[in-house]
């Protein structure tokens, strides 16, 4: 059984179809890229995915149990994190707090149990440790987008979804935050990733798919992808990596 399933979802926001029958499967432990241009329709396939809206018609399936009327809380208790576009942290709490935030859909764990985790996180993000107590507005691009992952998983998700976490970083710190992706599919979780840098993206993932207009127009392996010049041509950028 797939770790995730769409089937044909169609999802519109009034009268604008964003998502035109979109087809995907993520398997357990994979990394999954999802690649396309601006207004392609990549956030709204993960919004769709994490219950934020509902699909018009097609079929979306966790573990093999249709999430596609769930609620977006509902959906994180099945073991699905959604960490959105813009790293939405709360700039007015300390990074523990912002961390410790992650995990309220735990209803049953104790705080102690909470606590615990994030010193966990703080071991998965050493960049992050000395913030612990530091207001979240003060840390750096990169910082924060460590800071909306950490949070995403203190909810203990099967399945992260991560939305463009390169955006407007450094060259040097988006290879830090596509390693520590790669770390956090080491330790167990299926990673489904929106990403516009391709070249970085497939170089981590095992799977991608590109999507024009709401519809998916390839899919493959990474080097099936790179290997379609008019896909590369016009969704990769036309430099093919070494
Ligand atoms: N809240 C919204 N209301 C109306 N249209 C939207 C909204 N969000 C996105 N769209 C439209 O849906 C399409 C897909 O958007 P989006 O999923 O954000 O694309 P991507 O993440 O690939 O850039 C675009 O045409 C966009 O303008
Ligand atoms: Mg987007």
């Amino acid at each position: 059984m797939s770790l995730l399933e769409l089937e044909k979802v169609v999802i519109a926001y009034g009268k604008v179809e964003a998502l035109k029958g979109v087809t995907l499967r993520v398997e357990q432990g994979e990394i999954v890229v999802l690649l396309g241009a601006n207004g392609a329709g990549k956030s709204t396939t993960l919004r769709g995915i994490s219950g934020l809206i509902h699909p018009l018609a097609g079929s979306m399936r966790f573990l093999g149990q249709p999430i596609d009327r769930l609620s977006p809380q509902a959906i994180v208790k099945l073991g699905v994190a959604h960490v959105p576009e813009r790293r939405r942290v709360f700039p007015g709490l300390t990074v523990r707090e912002n961390i410790l935030l992650g995990g309220s859909s735990r209803v049953k764990a104790s705080r102690r149990q909470l606590e615990t985790d994030v010193d966990h996180m703080f071991a998965v993000f050493p960049e992050l440790k000395s913030f612990a107590n530091v207001l979240s507005w003060k840390l750096s691009g990169g910082q924060q987008q460590m800071l909306a992952i950490a949070r995403g998983l203190m909810s203990h998700p099967k399945l992260l979804l991560l939305d463009e976490p390169s955006l407007g970083l450094a060259p040097l710190i988006v290879q830090q935050v596509f390693q520590t992706i790669t770390k956090i599919r080491g330790l167990g979780t299926t990673v489904l990733l929106v990403e516009q840098n391709a070249h970085m993206a497939l170089s981590i993932g095992d799977r991608g798919y590109v999507l024009e207009t709401g519809r998916f127009v390839a899919e493959g392996n990474p080097e099936t992808l790179w290997n379609n010049d008019e896909i590369r041509a016009a969704y990769l950028g036309s430099r093919k990596p070494a």
